[in-house]
């Protein structure tokens, strides 16, 4: 592209209170209020909105959550500035890897596979027209442990979290907590799996995940009890290509597939296959 179609652009970090869509987003509406300084707005010389970024740090990840260009000014060097902004801000906060789950879409993967990202997995959000209420349905009254907020992560969940984190959403397992959306399921005593929900607004809808399990047959266990823990309402679920037995589990409970998003990061980490068992699927 020759300099001279190139606008010019300045950004900066959003100002408290300042107007940065989509709004009504729970991520983004609880990333602003952990990184208020991660979130960014490009100008043009006369002050109009280019487009947005909105970044959150979470351990030693920065977690690119929105980046919206304005549809007239794409293709003109907007989003790299503002994905130089976001990095800028997640060095400074010393992160090592960037993660961001992006559309399924041509120009976004072709856009981050050139700031030197990579596709670690394809995402398949999913939807059920509402959950299981059967009473006799055998996953009814089976017990969930609910995880509180100050219950440390440690041994295999604090490792596979680790290892996992940024599959599907942001693994905000601390907020999740806080509002009483953990359970764990339990054998012998111990956790063999965790998992999470979130309602929206209306709440009509819920959102289910992130689980996180020692082997993928707890996984697939415990998305039915999380399932009927909400009743009829609309259920959403997030899959990596990689959870086989989650998938099953999901179609079983009427789980149709309705979009795909990629997972893409600057950095490898960990080797989930070690959490598959040996048979090769992971949940
Ligand atoms: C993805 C998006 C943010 C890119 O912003 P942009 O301002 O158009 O991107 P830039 O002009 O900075 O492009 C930087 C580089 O990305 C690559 N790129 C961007 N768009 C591309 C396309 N359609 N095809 C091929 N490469 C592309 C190019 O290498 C480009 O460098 P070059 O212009 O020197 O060739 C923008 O298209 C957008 O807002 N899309 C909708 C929302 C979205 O998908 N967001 C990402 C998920 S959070």
């Amino acid at each position: 592209m020759a300099a001279k179609d190139l606008p010019a652009v300045s950004v900066h970090t959003a100002r408290p209170g300042e107007a940065v869509p989509p709004p009504g987003d729970a991520d983004l509406t609880h990333a602003r209020a952990t990184d208020p300084d991660g979130v960014f707005v490009a100008t043009d010389t006369e002050g109009r909105v280019l487009g947005t970024a909105s970044a959150a740090v979470r351990e030693d990840t920065l977690l690119l959550l929105a980046l919206d260009v304005a549809a007239a000014r794409r293709g003109k060097g907007v989003g790299r500035t503002l994905l130089a902004a976001a990095r800028a801000y997640g060095a400074a906060r010393g992160t090592r890897s960037l993660e961001v789950l992006a559309p399924d879409e041509p120009s976004a993967l072709a856009f981050f596979l050139s700031a030197g990202l990579s596709v670690r997995t394809l995402v398949l959000g999913m939807e059920a027209g509402e959950a299981p209420s059967d009473p006799s349905a055998p996953v009814r009254g089976a017990p969930l442990a609910p995880v509180g907020p100050g219950a440390p992560l440690t041994g295999w969940i604090a490792a596979l979290d680790r290892e996992t984190r940024g599959f599907a959403r942001p693994r905000d397992w601390g907020r999740l907590a806080a509002d009483g959306h953990v359970v764990s399921l339990k054998r012998g005593g111990r956790p063999v799996a965790i998992g999470a929900w979130q309602d929206d607004a209306s709440g009509t809808a819920t959102a289910l995940g992130p689980i996180a399990a020692k082997t993928p047959e707890a996984a697939a266990d415990l998305l039915p009890l999380l399932a009927a823990r909400s009743p009829g309402k609309r259920l959403s679920l997030a899959l990596p290509a990689e959870a086989r037995m989650l998938f099953l589990a999901a179609g079983a409970l009427g789980f149709r597939a309705v979009s795909t998003r990629v997972l893409l990061a600057d950095r490898r980490r960990g080797d989930l296959r070690r959490y598959a068992g040996g048979s090769g699927r992971l949940f």
